[in-house]
């Protein structure tokens, strides 16, 4: 099988780091989200707007992408350091040609327990057995709304709902099970997909997840205003009826919701079990912060290495992989940038730090 010649070529495991590398917060490392491209079909204007991302906008060259080989061996030695999980994002990861190679490459490294990848669903359909053979564990797919004209004004390229209600009709015929549906809730465009996306995603096949938009990057002309805090997504899954908010969903009897408990320490979504068997989280990173449990390191297209996703700089992995550094001191300089680091950006966030300048969330795949 193609995951085992692959595991024939990949050299040995770098020996585990002990202790493993703890930040200057005493957080571990244990996520690693890669995107694979900073190219999408999409122009989200919540994230890459037209009017910066147009014609004109100069993507990364071919040769200063990571090769699959490159973030494969990156992998192997951000596992040497915590590492247990492998996000594959964007821009929209599908548009990398021939993806389930790296997926195959990934899958075949010891000690890695998950591979997921998020992706907008526009070209899912064709893709997701392929991804599933590869070794791909889990998706997430990013979906805004269900009605028609407000998809299309939200991808702003006039992209069609149903292609992406069709993809993940095939990767649920593909066996991945629960998938995660990701929708970010603006205020005044999007508010009323929060009933209908939960009505819709309702059955134990998926779990929903209604996310705080974020001042991510420099383009998207964020303001407070245009966020719906989580206790208002909440109040509206309640019913609208201006009661308890979800997170205090035990108190009262006949809740819909029952709040349960995080799958593993920093998980960013809190969770919520519904009558009907389903799952629907709630991504508050703007109103309740989790910082304090963050576990994620992200490395861009180009192989930087960001500790935040609102990082202001990252740390040139590509260059170090293409001088022919060793193993050793990759995991070395990884472990050295893990400890040192102290970022908190989301509970620092001020009413000035949105102007701060920060990587786009294309670069870095949220
Ligand atoms: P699993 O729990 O493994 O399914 O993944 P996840 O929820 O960590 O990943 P996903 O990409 O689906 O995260 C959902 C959204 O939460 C992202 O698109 C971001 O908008 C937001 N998010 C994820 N990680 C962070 C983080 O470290 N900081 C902040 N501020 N937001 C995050
Ligand atoms: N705020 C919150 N989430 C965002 N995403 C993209 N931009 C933002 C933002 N400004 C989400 C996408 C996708 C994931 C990659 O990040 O909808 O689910
Ligand atoms: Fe593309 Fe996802 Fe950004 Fe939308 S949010 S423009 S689909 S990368
Ligand atoms: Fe982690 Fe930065 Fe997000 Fe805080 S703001 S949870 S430190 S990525």
């Amino acid at each position: 099988m193609q995951t085992t010649d692959l595991a024939e070529r990949i050299q040995p495991a770098v020996p585990p780091s002990n202790p493993p590398p703890l930040d200057q917060l005493h957080r571990p490392l244990h996520d690693l989200r890669v995107s694979v491209t900073d190219r999408c079909n999409f122009r989200c204007t919540y994230c890459m707007p037209k009017e910066v991302f147009g014609r004109d906008y100069d993507f990364l060259p071919r040769a200063e992408i990571l090769s699959f080989e490159e973030i494969a061996r990156l992998a192997r030695c951000f596992v040497a350091l915590g590492v247990e999980k492998v996000r594959l994002t964007g821009g929209e990861p599908l548009l990398r040609k021939n993806l389930d190679r790296l997926i195959a490459q990934l899958a075949a490294l010891d000690g890695l327990r998950d591979i997921t990848l998020t992706t907008n669903g526009s070209v899912l359909a064709p893709l997701a057995a392929s991804l599933r053979a590869a070794g791909l564990r889990r998706i997430t797919v990013s979906l805004d709304a269900l009605d028609d004209a407000t998809f299309r004004a939200m991808n702003d390229v006039d992209f069609p709902v149903s292609r992406v209600l069709d993809g993940i009709d095939a990767a649920l015929a593909a066996g991945f099970a629960p998938i995660k549906i990701n929708a970010v809730i603006r205020r005044g465009v999007n508010e009323h997909a929060i009933g209908e996306l939960a009505e819709r995603f309702a059955g134990p096949e998926f779990v929903v997840r209604f996310i705080e938009y974020m001042d991510v990057g420099n383009t998207n002309g964020w303001r407070l205003d245009d966020v719906v805090p989580a206790a208002e997504i909440a109040e509206r899954l309640e019913g609208g009826s201006g009661g308890a908010p979800l997170h205090r969903a035990d108190e009262a009897a006949g809740r819909r919701f029952h709040p349960l408990a995080p799958n593993y320490r920093g998980e960013v979504a809190r969770r919520f079990r519904t009558a009907s068997g389903g799952e629907i989280g709630i991504i508050s990173s703007v109103t309740q912060p989790f910082c304090r449990d963050c576990t994620r390191a992200r490395i861009t297209a180009d192989g930087h290495l960001y500790t935040c996703l609102f990082g202001t700089h990252g740390h040139d992995l590509r260059g170090l992989l293409r001088s022919g550094a060793s193993d050793e001191a990759l995991t070395q300089f990884l472990a050295t940038v893990w400890r040192a680091r102290d970022d908190r950006y989301s509970e620092l966030r001020t009413a000035a730090t949105p102007r701060e300048p920060k990587v786009e969330m294309s670069a870095i795949g949220g």
